[in-house]
């Protein structure tokens, strides 16, 4: 028999019957972090769009509630953010503040009329738990676009008004507001900026502290859809500049990517983290457009990534995005092997079994030309991850970490390209269908879906044609 579970995450979100997309509306509130996510609660492909809700203590452990938006009069549920009125700017919190929710409504095209988009709005009084639709929706439109969805609201402190962020074509449009209602049009962005291999969509804009100084900047998060032309499918990139509440300017012109794997796409930030946490912690959905309808589960379709923190580095090639994983995740671990090896032209093993794994290894690469590790699923299923010292790449390959008959592209290497691979910092996080590598300290993320029968049986580090030194470095199971 097989097991229809085995792929089912245990570290990861997944919906527990059915289709899931996009995270939506993620907030923190009342000592709760919420996950709304694009659902289809009727089929495991994507179809009508819900909202589907899911709370957490610590960002890791998360308890499934009821659909939170249903589709109605105005179309299905897509993509969209959710905020804190705290000072009931709205008028729908006359008692107490509480949750906004800001989507797309959509409705398909029927005959000769083109598609649909308009933002709307939700509110609740109950942390969530039930919804009231405001009367007066869509509160945004527009006469000619047909692509305009994904608003990501945002309280923009400076200029004290609501900022929205929305998805309209190949560009990113900023409107603002004093109550979440009346939408003012303030600039676009994009025509000539970033990378246009595929439709803008889910945008997201902060503030990021740069590490070890006091200073800030404004990043722009846009993510882009799959095109059939390219391998990569759909894809995250984002912009560093400058907001002034009405206009974003970009300090670079060069195209910069999130993530250097397949499978995080759509990710975005949750809004009202406190002001004692500071932290800009955002995750992503795990999959790619390209196969996402055809990943091979079953009854349950996708996952999340793990949430991960946010700041900026300098670096001499500009201003980098930096990722982390959250500190709660290190309470999911208990048994740690360390390691101190000197690897010189040969494959060390070591067992390291469980339902999920942590491996951080520090590397000094003496004169290998190239080092690594192999995870060995089981016996015949691996995925190993090479640093290339000539090429100066990070390899990732799964053409053999079990099911990849899905999709031709699953079977592409994923490469990032990295300047210095003398020394080198790596975490990854193996759970039952994905692999996250973070190099140097959340410098580069590359995010990967596996199909294994099991998730790990043992790590086997190597070097070839020379030595690196593993200092400092373990491999922790539950
Ligand atoms: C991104 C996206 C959004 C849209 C949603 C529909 O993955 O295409 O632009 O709102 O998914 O499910």
């Amino acid at each position: 028999m097989i097991d229809l579970e085995k792929y089912r995450p245990k570290l990861h979100f997944a919906p527990e019957k059915n289709w899931m997309n996009d995270p939506n509306g993620m907030v923190y509130f009342k000592d709760e972090y919420h996950l709304f996510y694009q659902h289809n609660p009727n089929d495991s492909i994507w179809g009508p769009m819900h909202w589907g809700h899911a709370v957490s203590k610590d960002l890791i452990k998360w308890e499934n509630l009821d659909i939170a938006l249903y589709p109605d009069e105005h179309g299905t549920i897509f993509s969209g953010s959710a905020v804190v009125d705290w000072n009931n700017s709205t008028g729908f919190f006359p008692d107490e503040p509480g949750i906004v929710a800001i989507f797309t409504h959509h409705k398909d095209e029927t005959k000769g009329k083109p598609a649909v988009q308009t933002q709307s709005l939700a509110y609740s009084h109950d942390q969530g738990r039930t919804w009231i639709k405001y009367e007066g929706n869509p509160v945004l439109g527009h006469e000619s676009k047909v692509d305009f969805r994904d608003p990501k609201v945002i309280w923009h402190q400076d200029s004290e008004k609501w900022i929205m962020v929305l998805a309209t074509g190949l560009t990113i449009s900023f409107y603002s507001s004093p109550n979440l209602i009346d939408w003012k049009f303030e600039s676009e962005f994009g025509d000539n900026n970033g990378s246009h291999d595929g439709v803008w969509e889910c945008p997201d804009l902060f503030k990021l502290k740069i590490e070890n100084t006091n200073e800030e900047k404004w990043v722009l998060f846009v993510s882009i859809g799959d095109n059939p032309k390219l391998d990569e499918g759909s894809r995250t990139q984002y912009f560093i500049g400058t907001f002034d509440g009405s206009t974003f300017l970009p300090e670079h012109d060069d195209i910069r990517w999130l993530d250097f794997g397949r499978d995080n796409y759509a990710g975005v930030s949750f809004s009202d983290i406190p002001i004692e946490d500071g932290r800009q912690i955002y995750l992503g959905w795990m999959s790619n457009w390209r196969y996402a309808n055809q990943v091979p589960t079953e009854g349950w379709r996708s996952q999340m990534t793990l949430p991960r923190t946010l700041t900026l580095r300098k670096t001499n090639k500009g201003y980098k995005v930096i990722q982390n994983l959250v500190k709660e995740l290190d309470a999911y671990f208990s048994e740690r092997k360390e390691i101190n090896e000197e690897i010189t032209n040969q494959t060390i093993h070591v067992e390291a079994e469980g339902d999920y794994v942590d491996i951080l290894l520090n590397i000094e690469n003496i004169d290998a030309s190239t080092y690594g590790f192999t995870l060995q699923h089981t016996e015949n299923q691996y995925t190993t991850v090479t640093f290339d010292v000539n090429e100066n790449k990070l390899i990732l390959d799964r053409h053999a970490s079990g099911n990849v008959q899905f999709s031709d592209m699953f079977v592409n290497k994923q490469v990032v390209n990295i300047n210095n691979l003398e020394k080198v910092q790596l975490r990854t996080i193996i759970d039952s269908s994905s692999i996250e590598l973070l190099v140097n300290e959340g410098e580069y993320a590359l995010t990967s879906l596996v199909y294994p029968d099991r998730p790990c049986e043992r790590v086997s580090l190597f070097a070839s044609e020379g030595k690196i030194i593993v200092k400092n470095s373990y491999i922790s199971v539950p």
